[in-house]
């Protein structure tokens, strides 16, 4: 499939010639998923073990992350196109952006909640991932402690 093309109903926005943010990757993600026909829409948190691998320079901020048993990831849809104000989901009808999970944005940031099976020398290892091999990594948020019961996190997870 073509994942540039625009389909029908689709519209485009001229992007801008100048960006603000500075985004700094910490890391990569490896995923069985070689092309975006083999990624699934969503992850699954019974979905394959992927591995989350920090860069060196970021891998002491890792410190106490294997107490929690859920992770939120943002991530960088490197391949997506980034001009579509209006789409066309396969089998669904025309929406705009705003209102789609689709990795096609002015600033094509992903998140996923996911289930952390592990840290070995600062790789995680995750389930609930749905991104191409080799998507870079941009933050980590703890979601819920291991040792907890409830659906909220402790209180550090929370601030
Ligand atoms: C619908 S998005 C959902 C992303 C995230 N779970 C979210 O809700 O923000 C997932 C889809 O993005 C596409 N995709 C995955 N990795 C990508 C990448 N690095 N660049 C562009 N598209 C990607 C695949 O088609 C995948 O099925």
């Amino acid at each position: 499939m073509d994942w540039q093309a625009t389909r029908p109903g689709e519209t485009e926005a001229p992007l801008p010639e100048r960006t603000d943010a500075r985004l700094v990757f910490i890391g990569r993600i490896r995923t069985p998923f070689a092309t975006r026909d083999d990624c699934p829409r969503q992850g699954r948190q019974d979905g394959p073990i992927c591995q989350v691998e920090i860069d060196a320079h970021w891998q002491p901020a890792l410190k106490g992350i294997e107490a929690f048993a859920e992770l939120d990831l943002l991530y960088w849809m490197h391949e997506a196109r980034r001009d579509l104000l209006t789409q066309t989901p396969r089998g669904g009808g025309t929406l705009g952006t705003f209102a789609l999970r689709s990795p096609v944005r002015p600033n094509p940031i992903a998140l996923s909640r996911v289930k952390l099976e592990g840290v070995e020398d600062g790789v995680l290892l995750v389930r609930g991932l749905d991104c191409l091999d080799g998507t870079p990594l941009l933050d980590i948020k703890p979601f819920r402690c291991s040792h907890s019961h409830g659906t909220t996190g402790t209180s550090h997870a929370a601030s």
